[in-house]
């Protein structure tokens, strides 16, 4: 069993969550920044980081992304205070598998490091069974327009021709790059990936071309490129729109000619390279702003391919949440209630096929329902999209002859009334389930002239 990682800048409560924890009979590891962090997690097996999205030096959403590209297997709970809660709703769009927010309940904490343990347990299985299953990337569903999509995907497949992958974050340009690489006269070559927006702009020709020793402060030792690691295969260039303009004009000369020079080198080197490219940026604009090169455009722009938002294809929902869900839950299958089915398909879904696995995903292991009710949706979708829930019509009734600041106050005292009730009174415990300090909540109080037993 792996151990817990605490990333956050205050002593007391490195010290505070590492005791919890170790009463809890975890590990626990601790750090201070994000570059310690980060260092801890290359050496030590960690399932678990507890994050502080307010780091100094690097800041918590960049520590999170380095989580999600070196160690996909681990899962971070964000923790956050009330100013940067939209910060926290972000990381859980990038995949953190839940937020907390300060003052931190340590039922809360454990709640949630017990539930995060369990699908970093799930994904594990997971991986194992496929691969013993060695399953294809199945692109689901069903719509007319991913039914074109697949049909241009296998047309490609058929030719050597450059492909541009064009839509939104999380519609699926990868798996379609990949899927095309997979099923064309390449797929025994190698798939080889490169996120030209992850590089600072003086490493992206080195990484693509390669190097030889010793040709900049950094190069070390002489290494192979991108395109030469891609020989027979395909390369996949990802976010092609956040290259620098040279490094384009080289990926055009490179693209056109198929041959180059590794940096600082003086032999040229011939390649046998298919480039598939994606960007979620409209690269028109990007033409017209300057920023990319037409040229390039066109030769990357043989064959495009438009991945759909999943909003204009809300028939796909079903299929794909029950993909996820199935290929987490093993046995015994869990269904998903059709009011649940409706909520899903309700929601605009900005971060698209991705926000729903990641959906999908924390869904199932918070939840223990055989049939994932659509109140259990409701709750986690209101919880990640950060908007207010909205208010049914008839209870609005009651406010609408009041003005603005008049309503939020009727509004204000009769919901700390119920929630007082609720909880008996107990301030602490009011004060936690409504997310706000119990300082405030006393002055709350005062200011309303609530009574005890009101
Ligand atoms: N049609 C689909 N069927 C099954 N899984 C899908 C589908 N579309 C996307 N996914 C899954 O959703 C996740 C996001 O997809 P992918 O990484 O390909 O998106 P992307 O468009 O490259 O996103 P980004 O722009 O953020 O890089 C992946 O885990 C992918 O396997
Ligand atoms: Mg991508």
């Amino acid at each position: 069993m792996g151990a817990i990682l605490v990333i956050d800048d205050e002593p007391g409560i490195r010290a505070t969550v590492k005791d919890i924890l170790e009463d809890e009979g975890y590990r626990a590891l601790t750090a201070e920044d994000g570059y310690a962090g980060l260092d801890l997690l290359r050496v030590e097996s960690v399932d678990v980081v507890i994050l502080d999205v307010w780091l100094p030096k690097m800041g918590g959403i960049d520590v999170l992304k380095a989580i999600k590209a070196d160690h996909p297997a681990v899962e971070t709970i964000v923790v956050s205070g009330h100013a940067s809660i939209d910060m926290a709703v972000s990381a859980v769009k990038l995949g953190a598998f839940d937020f907390i927010e300060k003052p931190l309940s340590i039922e809360r904490l454990i709640t949630a490091v017990r539930n995060a343990r369990a699908l970093s347990d799930l994904r594990l299985e997971n991986a194992r069974l496929k691969r013993t299953k060695a399953e294809g990337d199945d692109i689901i569903g069903v719509s007319a327009k991913m039914t074109e999509v697949r049909e241009l995907i296998d047309q490609s497949a058929r030719s050597d021709a450059r492909v541009l992958v064009t839509g939104e974050n999380g519609t699926g340009k990868e798996l379609a790059a990949r899927r095309i690489h997979e099923l064309s006269a390449r797929s025994g070559g190698p798939f080889v990936a490169v996120n030209c927006a992850a590089m600072p702009d003086t490493l992206i020709e080195s990484e693509l071309f390669g190097h030889e020793k010793g040709s900049f402060t950094d190069a070390v030792a002489r290494r192979k490129g991108k395109f030469e690691t891609a020989h027979t295969g395909t390369l996949f260039l990802d976010e092609i729109a956040d290259m620098s303009l040279s490094a384009q004009s080289k990926v055009l000369r490179a693209i056109q000619e198929m041959r180059f020079e590794r940096l600082g080198g003086e032999q040229t080197i011939e390649v046998d390279v298919r480039v598939v490219a994606a960007t979620n940026k409209d690269l028109r604009q990007e033409i017209a702003a300057g920023r990319f090169r037409e040229d390039l455009f066109f030769r990357l722009n043989v064959i495009p391919l438009r991945m759909p938002a999943l909003r204009e294809r809300v028939e796909d929902i079903p299929a794909l949440a029950d993909f996820f869900l199935e290929r987490l839950a093993g046995q015994p299958r869990r269904r998903l209630s059709r009011g649940a089915l409706e909520v899903l398909s309700a929601y605009a879904w900005p971060g698209n096929v991705r926000e729903l696995k990641n959906f999908m995903e924390r869904v199932s292991v918070m939840s223990d329902e055989d049939e994932i009710s659509a109140e259990t949706v409701e709750h986690f979708i209101a919880r990640s999209d950060g908007k207010a829930p909205e208010v049914a019509p008839d209870r609005l009734d009651t406010l609408s002859d009041l003005r603005l600041a008049e309503a939020r106050e009727a509004f204000e005292r009769g919901f700390l009334v119920h929630n007082l009730r609720k909880h008996g009174y107990n301030i602490a415990k009011t004060a936690e389930s409504i997310g706000v300090y119990p300082s405030n909540l006393h002055a709350k109080i005062k200011k309303f002239g609530i009574e005890a037993g009101e």
